[in-house]
C-alpha cells in the first residue's frame, strides 16, 4: 500500500511517500526555523502562512522524488491533532483535497502516535514496549501493546521536556530551537557545575508523571542557589541542565521497566535527536533501546505515512468531514480516549 503522509503541526511542512509502513520512497521537509528565529519561538501566524506557501511544492517534490503519481497513491494521511490550528488545517485540507479528487481514502493521524512510530521506520521492534515521547509540546510514557494500542502511564504535569530546552535557550538568548543549541553548548561544559532540582512526584497512580517547570525556573531564576563552582559559563549551565533533564526521563523509564517487567524501550520525538540522551539510556543494560534515525526524530511526513498504514489496517479511513484539534485529551490521565473505546 502506497501512502502519502503530510505533516504541518508546527514549524515544518513535510510530505512523504511510504510503502507498507516501512519503505520510505521520499521524505521532503521544508523547515521554518530561520523564519521564527528572530522571535526565539514559533509565531503561529507566520507558521500558517508559510505552510500555505510550501504545502503544494513540498507534496509535488515528495511525489517526484518517490517517482509516484497521485493516481498511484492508495491512502492520503495528514496529522490532524495536536498542533497549531492554522498549520493543521492546511495539511488536512491538502490531504482531503487529494483524497477527494483522486477518490482515495483519507485518514487523520495523531501526531504524537506518529512520533512513537518513527523508530519502526528503520527498526524491527516487538511489542509490548515502554514508549517515551519527548517533544516540544508533550512528554509522555506509554505501554505500547500494538501499533495502535497504547496505555498512557505518565505525562508531564506542566512543561514538556523540549519546551524547557526552548525556554531556557530563549532566556539566555543562545538561539532557537533550544534543544540542539543547548546540546552543542553542553559539549564544552561541566555537567556537574550545578545541581538543578528534580521534582519529586511519587504519588501512587501518578508515579510516572514528570515536571519540567521547576527545573526550568531554577535554571532561569535561581541559578546562584544551585551552583557548585564560581566561575561558571553558559556551557556549564547547558551541560548541568541537560544532565538533570534527562535524569528525569531515565529514572521514570528505569522504574517502568522494573514495575512492568518490559525490557524493550522506544524513545521518540524531537528531543530524542539528542546524542547525550541516547548515550545516557545505554545505562539500561537489561533492555533493548530503540531511537528513530535522526532525520525521523523531529517532525516529518514519513512517520505520518508509516503510522497511517497500520492505523488504516486497524480502523479504516476517516470521513472527509472529520476535523482537526489543537489538543488531544487523555495525555494527562490514564488512557488515550481513542483506545478507551476498544
Ligand atoms: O517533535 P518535535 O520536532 O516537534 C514537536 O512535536 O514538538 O520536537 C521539537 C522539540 C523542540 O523543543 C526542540 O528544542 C527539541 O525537540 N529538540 C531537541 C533536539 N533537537 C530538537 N532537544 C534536545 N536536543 C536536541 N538535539
Ligand atoms: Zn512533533
Amino acid at each position: 500500500m502506497i501512502v502519502l503522509g503530510i505533516e504541518s503541526t508546527c514549524d515544518e511542512t513535510s510530505a512523504s511517500v511510504v510503502v507498507d509502513g516501512k519503505e520510505v520512497l521520499s521524505n521532503v521537509i521544508a523547515t521554518q526555523i530561520k523564519d521564527h528565529a528572530p522571535w526565539a519561538g514559533v509565531v503561529p501566524e507566520i507558521a500558517s502562512r508559510l505552510h500555505l506557501v510550501k504545502i503544494v511544492p513540498v507534496i509535488d517534490e515528495a511525489l517526484k522524488k518517490a517517482d509516484v503519481s497521485l493516481k498511484e497513491i492508495d491512502l492520503v494521511a495528514s496529522s490532524n491533532r495536536p498542533g497549531l490550528i492554522g498549520g493543521l488545517m492546511i495539511g488536512v485540507s491538502a490531504a482531503k483535497s487529494i483524497a477527494f479528487s483522486q477518490n482515495k481514502p483519507y485518514i487523520g493521524i495523531n501526531h504524537i502516535e506518529a512520533h512513537l512510530y518513527s523508530p519502526h521506520l528503520t527498526c524491527d521492534i516487538s511489542f509490548p514496549y515502554i514508549g517515551v515521547l519527548t517533544s516540544g509540546g508533550h512528554t509522555m510514557f506509554v505501554i505500547a501493546k500494538s501499533y495502535t494500542e497504547y496505555e498512557v502511564i505518565g505525562t508531564t504535569i506542566d512543561d514538556a521536556v523540549g519546551e524547557a530546552f526552548d525556554k531556557i535557550a530563549k532566556h539566555y538568548e543562545v538561539g532557537y530551537p533550544g534543544g540542539p543549541v543547548i546540546e552543542r553548548l553542553a559539549l564544552d561544559g561541566d555537567e556537574n557545575a550545578f545541581d538543578f532540582p528534580i521534582a519529586n512526584l511519587y504519588k501512587n497512580e501518578r508515579q510516572f508523571d514528570v515536571s519540567y517547570s521547576g527545573i526550568k525556573t531554577a535554571v532561569i531564576n535561581h541559578l546562584e542557589k544551585y551552583k557548585r563552582k564560581d566561575n561558571y559559563t553558559i556551557n556549564d549551565i547547558a551541560a548541568s541542565f541537560q544532565r538533570r533533564a534527562f535524569d528525569i526521563l531515565y529514572k521514570k523509564v528505569q522504574k517502568a521497566v522494573e514495575k512492568f517487567n518490559i525490557h524493550t524501550v522506544v524513545v521518540a520525538g524531537g528531543v530524542s535527536a539528542n546524542k547525550y540522551l541516547r548515550k545516557s539510556f545505554e545505562r539500561l543494560t537489561d533492555c533493548k533501546v530503540f531511537f528513530p534515525e535522526l532525520r525521523y526524530a523531529t517532525d516529518n511526513g514519513a512517520m505520518v505515512a508509516g503510522y497511517a498504514y497500520h492505523k488504516f489496517l486497524t480502523d479504516g479511513p476517516d470521513s472527509l468531514e472529520s476535523g482537526v484539534s489543537p489538543r488531544v485529551g487523555g495525555f494527562k490521565i490514564s488512557l488515550m480516549p481513542d483506545y478507551k473505546k476498544k
